[in-house]
C-alpha cells in the first residue's frame, strides 16, 4: 500500500482540522468527503476543492479508499461506522464512538467481523504533558491512589445550540455537556484512575433550552478504592480551563487547560515543561488546536501498515460513554448505578 486513501463522512465544523492535519502529512491522500445533505455538495465542493460525495453507497465503493474518517453527529456515527465496516474500509471515528454503550458494542463487533480496524478520536491522550501524567500515575510514582477529580466547567452560548440541529438533542448527541465538551477530561481521568465501580449524579438544564445537562456533578468510585468527583458545565460563565486532579500516597499532580500546573511527588523534581498550550475549548470550541488530531491520525495510518490497534480503539472508546451513560441514569433514578 504506497499511500493511504482517505474517505471523511461528514462536513462540519470539524473537518477542517482534518484537511488541514492531512494536508501536513506523508504517505496520505484525502480521496473525497461524504455529506447527506444532497443541497451541501457544491458549497462543500467549493470550500475545499476536493471531491464530494452524498451518497455513502457511491462514495464507500471508491477502492482508493482505506480509511473513513467518522465527523457527523454523535447520534449517526455508528449508521456512518456500519456502511464503512460492511464496505471493508478500516475506520477513525470522532468521539464519542457513540452515544450508548449498546451501539458501541455492537460497533465493536461489527468491524471484529468485517476485519477492519476501528479508532476514536480522543485526543488530549497524545499532549506531550498528559504522557508524563500519564506515565508517573501508571508507573506507581504517586503510590496508593486516594482521590481524582476532573471539571470542565465550560461555557457555550446561546447561538452554539440554536444553530445547530443535533448539539445538546439526546437523540444525536447523547445529552450535552458531559457527553459532548466534558468526554475528553473525563477519558483521561479514566484512563488514569482505572475503572469506576460506581457513580452517584446530579445532572441538570438551567439555562440552556436543550434536552441535554448543562450543568451536573458526579461523585465516582473507582475499583481501587479511591473516590473522585467530575463536574461539567457549558452554562458556567465564562468557561474555565478543564482540569484534572490526581492524589496519591506519595503525591499529586493537577492539569489545567492541558498542562500540567502542579506536580508534587514525594522524592522527585518536577519535569521541565514545554509552555506551548494546546488551547482549551473553555468558551470556544474554535480554540483547540489541530496538533494532537494529526497524532491521532498519524497512529491510525500507522495501524493500518503495521495491521495493529489503533492507540484508542473500539474497547478504551466505551469506558468513557459507559461512565457518561452511568452518570445520565444515576441523575436519572436517583441513585447510586453500579458500572
Ligand atoms: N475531537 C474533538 O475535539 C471534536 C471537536 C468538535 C467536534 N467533534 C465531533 O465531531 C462530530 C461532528 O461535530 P461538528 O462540530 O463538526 O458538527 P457540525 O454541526 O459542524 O456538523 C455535523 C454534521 O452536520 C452537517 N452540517 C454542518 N453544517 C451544515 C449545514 N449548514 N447544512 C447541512 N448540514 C450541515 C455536516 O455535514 C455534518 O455531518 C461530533 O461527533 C463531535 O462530537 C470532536
Amino acid at each position: 500500500m504506497s499511500k493511504i486513501g482517505i474517505g471523511i463522512i461528514g462536513t462540519g465544523s470539524i473537518v477542517h482540522t482534518y484537511v488541514k492535519c492531512l494536508s501536513e502529512m506523508e504517505g496520505v491522500e484525502i480521496i473525497g468527503l461524504c455529506t447527506k445533505s444532497v443541497d451541501r455538495v457544491e458549497q462543500v465542493k467549493t470550500e475545499f476543492g476536493l471531491p464530494v460525495y452524498s451518497d455513502y453507497v457511491s462514495f464507500l465503493s471508491l477502492p482508493e479508499i482505506n480509511l473513513v474518517c467518522i465527523c457527523n453527529e454523535s447520534g449517526k456515527h455508528s449508521e456512518a461506522i456500519e456502511a464503512a465496516a460492511k464496505a471493508g474500509k478500516h475506520i477513525l471515528c470522532e468521539k464519542p464512538l457513540e452515544v450508548t454503550t449498546d451501539k458501541i458494542d455492537r460497533l465493536i463487533a461489527l468491524c471484529k467481523k468485517q476485519e477492519v480496524l476501528l479508532g476514536c478520536v480522543l485526543q488530549n491522550r497524545c499532549s506531550a504533558d498528559y504522557r508524563l501524567v500519564e506515565d508517573a500515575v501508571k508507573s506507581g510514582k504517586l503510590g496508593k491512589l486516594l482521590m481524582g477529580n476532573a471539571s470542565i466547567n465550560w461555557y457555550r452560548s446561546k447561538a452554539y445550540y440554536s444553530q445547530s440541529n443535533w448539539r445538546g438533542t439526546i437523540e444525536l448527541d447523547g445529552g450535552a455537556a458531559f457527553i459532548n465538551q466534558g468526554i475528553h477530561t473525563i477519558d483521561l481521568l479514566m484512563n488514569l484512575m482505572g475503572p469506576a465501580d460506581s457513580v452517584f449524579a446530579n445532572v441538570q438544564t438551567r439555562v440552556h433550552k436543550i434536552e441535554g445537562e448543562d450543568v451536573g456533578a458526579a461523585l465516582v468510585n473507582f475499583g481501587n478504592g479511591a473516590i473522585g468527583t467530575i463536574t461539567a458545565g457549558t452554562a458556567l460563565v465564562p468557561g474555565y480551563p478543564e482540569r484534572i486532579e490526581v492524589y496519591g500516597e506519595k503525591g499529586s499532580i493537577i492539569m489545567e487547560g492541558g498542562k500540567i500546573i502542579a506536580w508534587n511527588i514525594q522524592g522527585e523534581d518536577a519535569p521541565v515543561l514545554d509552555t506551548k498550550t494546546s488551547g482549551s475549548g473553555a468558551a470556544d470550541p474554535k480554540a483547540i488546536g489541530h496538533q494532537n488530531h494529526k497524532i491521532v491520525l498519524q497512529d491510525m495510518v500507522e495501524s493500518i501498515r503495521e495491521s495493529r490497534n489503533p492507540m484508542v480503539d473500539g474497547v478504551e472508546a466505551r469506558i468513557s460513554v459507559a461512565l457518561i451513560n452511568a452518570i445520565y441514569q444515576s441523575s436519572r433514578e436517583k441513585k447510586q448505578v453500579q458500572l
